[in-house]
């Protein structure tokens, strides 16, 4: 009897001691899970940032041009559902687009929540090297400002109305990813471009402006935008071609292609590892992809184009996208790589081996345009 109420005294004991050391593991278990989940969303957020904001935003969301900052008190104290909001239906007559499936955007709710961490409890400084190891970084700010007198000169092209209606807006919502004149960018691809006049009817590009293209940066601008604007927009890109180069001030850009002989060799060993078993060991093209070291491409192809088609790819051939692989900077060393081939570079290609005896693909038939 004694011992049994000796053994229950003590189990009580155990008990009463070991209840609340057990409690404060559990809710620290649970806090520490917490603290796990949190820390696995911003590490998402900031790639779902990486992919989708930085262009605007910055990627340390200090913003550009006059893009605002979401690295400020400001943006930290809004509550989760002003952010939800903003994010998930973006802001009426402005560049911010909605983001949310729901409103035509690319992000589901999880990814909203996820960037929702991100601008409550992420790093910005590690956010910007998340940005930076994605080779996300945005091009530097293309701030177009369109002087009255020019688009006086513009309003008297053939379609000057449109052209200078679109202009403005052009450069406000669109130059940071396609580039000031159209040109494309490591991000956006070319509009000022003969192909896409003769590929998209005006209905095509209206749907694409108008509705974003799912999955990509592209979002819909139907909430930003007025139809008579879009429709304006595809008016610019119809006819682009009526203002002659040079009109539209060129905002100074950094040089892509540097002649450091570190950087061109930088560019030079990541050319060996990755593009010389399709393209030949010195450019000189091979049955699977075309010259490079060659004048009719180098002459031809300015560096802001030679980095978009290497960061994009070319879809539907062998050529693949490196910009999600290669960083900013590794994308300029390889055009710098390819550059320092100009002055020396033949006329003709002489592809690698048995290439160029009829047949085989166009380029093996030494074209000369490009
Ligand atoms: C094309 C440019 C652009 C892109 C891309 C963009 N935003 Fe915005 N964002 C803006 C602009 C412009 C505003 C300011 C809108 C206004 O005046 O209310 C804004 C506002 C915001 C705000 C509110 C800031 C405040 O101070 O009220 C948040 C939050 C925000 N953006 C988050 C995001 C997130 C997250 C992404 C990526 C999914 C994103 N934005 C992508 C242009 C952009
Ligand atoms: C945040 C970056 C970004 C902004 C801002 C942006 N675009 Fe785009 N745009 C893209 C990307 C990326 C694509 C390629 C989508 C794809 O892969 O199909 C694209 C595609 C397009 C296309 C289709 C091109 C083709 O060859 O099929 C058109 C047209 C276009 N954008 C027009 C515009 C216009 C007009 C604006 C301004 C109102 C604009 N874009 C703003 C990133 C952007
Ligand atoms: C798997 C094979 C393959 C690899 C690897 C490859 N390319 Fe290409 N590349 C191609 C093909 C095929 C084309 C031609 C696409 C076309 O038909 O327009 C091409 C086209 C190009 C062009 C445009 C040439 C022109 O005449 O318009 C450039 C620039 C280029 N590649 C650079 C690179 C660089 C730099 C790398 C390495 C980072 C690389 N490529 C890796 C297959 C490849």
């Amino acid at each position: 009897m004694k011992s049994w109420s000796l053994i229950g005294l003590i189990a009580t004991a155990i008990i009463a001691l070991a209840l609340p050391v057990y409690a404060f593991n559990e809710t620290n278990r649970m806090e520490t899970a917490k603290a796990r989940l949190l820390a696995e969303a911003v590490t998402q957020g900031e790639l779902v940032y990486a992919q989708n904001c930085v262009v605007c935003h910055g990627a340390d969301g200090r913003g550009i041009g006059t893009y605002p900052g979401l690295d400020n008190e400001g943006v930290r104290a809004m509550d989760y559902e002003a952010l939800f909001k903003t994010i998930e239906r973006g802001r009426y007559g402005t560049a911010m687009a909605a983001w949310g499936v729901s409103e035509g955007g690319v992000l589901n709710s999880q990814q909203l929540d996820q960037l929702i961490a991100m601008i409550q409890s992420g790093d910005w400084t590690k956010t910007a090297r998340t940005v930076d190891a994605a080779g996300l970084n945005p091009p530097t700010v293309l701030k177009v400002e369109i002087p009255a007198e020019t688009l006086a000169e513009v309003a008297k092209l053939p379609h000057g109305q449109v052209l200078a209606e679109a202009l403005p807006l052009y450069a406000a919502n669109c130059s940071g990813c396609h580039g000031p004149s159209g040109e494309g960018t490591a991000i956006a691809p070319i509009l000022n471009d003969a192909t896409l006049r003769s590929q998209k009817s005006d209905e095509e590009l209206n749907r694409i402006i108008t509705n974003g293209v799912a999955g990509t940066l592209m979002a819909g601008w139907r909430q930003a935008l007025s139809s008579q604007e879009i429709a304006s927009l595809v008016g610019l890109l119809r006819n682009w071609e009526e203002i002659p180069p040079g009109l539209i001030p060129q905002p100074e850009l950094p040089p892509i292609a540097s002649s450091d002989a570190e950087i061109i060799a930088a560019g030079g060993e990541l050319f060996s590892v990755a593009c010389a078993t399709c393209h030949g060991p010195a450019g000189q093209g091979t049955r699977m992809a075309p010259a490079l070291n060659v004048q009719s491409f180098l002459t031809q192809t300015p560096d802001q184009a030679i980095k978009t088609i290497i960061a994009q790819g070319v879809p539907n051939t062998r050529m693949p996208a490196w910009g999600g692989r290669l960083t900013d900077a590794e994308l300029n060393s390889l055009v710098s790589f390819l550059r320092a081939w100009e002055p020396t570079a033949p006329a003709v290609a002489q592809p690698l081996p048995g290439g160029g005896q009829g047949g085989g693909p166009p380029w093996l038939r030494n074209k000369t345009n490009n």
